[in-house]
């Protein structure tokens, strides 16, 4: 059986990483995405939080789990059983840093091979600090993200 991974902080998830995990989950017998625990990033969303948002948009996906994860993503790629880490790319500036933490994710743990998705191109200008500034200006969030997730965004800038 054939397991991936999809890493990120999610904070929240986006049309473009759910767009990426239907697909994914069309190649792979079972994708697993992987929401990072960062308290680093001052995340707008608790990992709770975040799990249960992707939970609620991808429960159509028989094949799609959904977990959250400290630590090293080979660990937790290990931890999963996966063999893959599927990662998107949305523009070129995406390519450098991806490219660098493909390499140094093959170092720790040669097992794993990562696998790019090119994101969709009507995605490919959405990241989820974008979504968050424009929630903070009360802007209209139709069609960036999955829209069962829009009043738990405006919630948090009341
Ligand atoms: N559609 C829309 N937005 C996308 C996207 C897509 N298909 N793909 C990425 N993005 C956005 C993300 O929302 C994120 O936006 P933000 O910076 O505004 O939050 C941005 O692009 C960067 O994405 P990404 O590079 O995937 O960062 P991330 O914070 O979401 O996830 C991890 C990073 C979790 C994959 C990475 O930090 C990790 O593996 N950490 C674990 C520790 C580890 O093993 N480190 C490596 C060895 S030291």
């Amino acid at each position: 059986m054939r397991i991936a991974v999809y890493p990120g902080s999610f904070d929240p998830i986006t049309n473009g990483h759910l767009d990426i995990i239907q697909r994914a989950s069309r190649v792979y017998d079972k994708v697993v995405v992987g929401v990072l625990n960062n308290a680093a990033k001052n995340p707008l969303f608790t990992p709770e939080e975040r799990v249960s948002m992707i939970h609620q948009v991808t429960k159509e996906l028989d094949n799609v789990e959904v977990d959250s994860f400290t630590g090293l993503l080979v660990d937790f790629a290990k931890s999963k059983n996966a063999t893959v880490i599927v990662k998107g790319l949305r523009t070129v500036a995406d390519f450098e840093y991806e490219f660098q933490m493909a390499l140094l994710n093959k170092a720790l743990n040669p097992e794993y091979e990562t696998m790019f998705m090119m994101t969709d191109s009507k995605y490919s200008y959405i990241s989820s600090s974008m979504v968050k500034e424009l929630a903070g200006f009360k802007g209209d969030l139709t069609g960036l993200v999955p829209c069962e997730i829009i009043s738990k965004i405006k919630q948090k800038y009341k």
